[in-house]
């Protein structure tokens, strides 16, 4: 097989040329070789070629003008120059400049010569490969900023439409609710135990779809950051004893103690009520759907060490697995049995409940025995607000 010409060889010299190609095909090389510069640059342009060795002292042009047009013209051709002592301080002006990459004396030291030859033609194939490695993250950039493009539209619009199918399904559903309780209220006439049976089973369903849109419109707000907290300083331990209260009724009924144990040195501290509400909340009426036997206590305890307050809100309930504690944080998680026919949610809580303790600074987490019970824990941080997510 013909060898691919790799090297370049110009010098006016015929006995030259004759030397520097029997040298180097003989370390198998593929050298062309010429007197004629012209030739040269039309040998560089219909041939492989890596590395240009020229001669400095030329009838037609010195070596040094050959190679800078060189590298105007093939900018990565690796150029050696060949000359006597005495053009040294051409060769050194050319080298600092970037026209030439070695400087060979004539007449060169064979492994010398070869060497250069070698490093030269290692150099162009670094090259090479560097460029085509930039080439190939350069279009992996531009491909995968297209698609984050994409994304981020995609992204938007799903909040957009999140956000706008959300408002347009609310405004007839308080109609229908509106209807539903009137007629309820015995304004329509007098109702049968059916109607009033079949009435009810509406209004339980209008108000879960209430709360799973104003759960969604929740969530969409917390994580696009167009949710502000309002923070103000509160006292927690009365907060909790609130949403308690709120879930007594429905403790009683399950045969349930509900009960808030709370530290004493507990201090104000800065936080959204309304969202710290929610928080509770969901945590309280989840202890207390997947408990049947015992009880739910919410307890709080002051870290000083780290600056903050840990509540946790322990239950005697069905437990929860190892490998299922990261799902649930997830939105529309629902594990086992927990499905919405039979508890009523929609796994939308705990996300919203890691949203708003995130962008309160705190952190959730749950520690659970399976078949024991749970306990779901957050943090608040004692002194302002370190929002992480915006
Ligand atoms: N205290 C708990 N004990 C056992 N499993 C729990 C407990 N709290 C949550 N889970 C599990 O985590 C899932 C997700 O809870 P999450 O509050 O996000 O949703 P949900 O209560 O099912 O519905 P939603 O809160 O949207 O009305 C629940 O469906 C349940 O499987
Ligand atoms: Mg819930």
């Amino acid at each position: 097989m013909p060898k691919e010409i790799n090297v370049l060889f110009l010098d006016d010299e015929e006995n030259i040329l004759f030397a520097a190609e029997r040298l180097l095909m003989a370390e198998s090389y593929g050298v062309v070789t010429t007197t004629d510069p012209d030739k040269a640059m039309e040998l560089i342009a219909g041939n492989p070629i890596k590395v240009v060795v020229s001669d400095q002292r030329m009838p037609k042009i010195v070596g040094v003008a050959f190679l800078r047009k060189v590298k105007e013209v093939f900018p990565d051709k690796v150029r050696i120059l060949l000359s006597g002592y005495v053009d040294f301080v051409t060769a050194e002006e050319a080298i600092n400049l970037g026209e030439v990459y070695r400087f060979i004396t004539k007449p060169w030291k064979t492994p010398f010569l070869k060497a250069s030859i070698q490093h030269a033609i290692e150099q162009y194939d670094m090259v090479q490969a560097n460029r085509l490695l930039f080439e190939a993250s350069e279009r992996k950039n531009t491909q995968l900023e297209v698609l984050n493009t994409k994304l981020q539209g995609m992204y938007e619009a799903q909040k957009a439409f999140t956000s706008t199918v959300s408002h347009e399904l609310r405004t007839p559903l308080s109609s229908i609710k509106m209807a539903v309780d009137m007629v309820m209220a015995g304004t329509a006439g007098d109702l049968n135990q059916n109607q009033k049976k079949f009435l009810s089973m509406a209004k339980d369903n209008v108000d879960r779809l209430n709360r799973l849109i104003n759960d969604i419109l929740d969530l969409t707000k917390l994580e696009s950051g167009r949710m502000l907290l309002k923070l103000e300083h509160a006292d927690l331990g009365g907060i909790i004893q609130g949403v308690v209260e709120i879930h007594t009724a429905v403790a009683l009924e399950k045969g349930l103690i509900l009960k808030a144990e709370l530290a004493e040195n507990i201090p104000v501290v800065p936080l959204d009520k309304d969202r710290i509400i929610q928080v509770l909340s969901n945590l309280v009426s989840n202890a207390l759907k997947f408990t049947d036997k015992g009880g739910v206590t919410v307890v709080t305890e002051l870290l000083a060490d780290k600056d903050e307050i840990r509540v946790g809100i322990r239950d005697t309930g069905i437990g929860i697995l190892k490998e299922d504690f990261s799902k649930l944080f997830q939105k529309f998680q629902q594990l086992g049995d927990a499905g919405e026919c039979k508890t009523g949610g929609t796994g939308l809580g705990l996300a919203i409940c890691l949203e708003i303790v995130t962008r309160h600074g705190g952190r959730i987490w749950v520690e659970s025995i399976y078949g024991k019970g749970s306990c779901f824990y957050f943090t608040l941080p004692i002194h302002g607000k370190r929002e992480v997510k915006a």
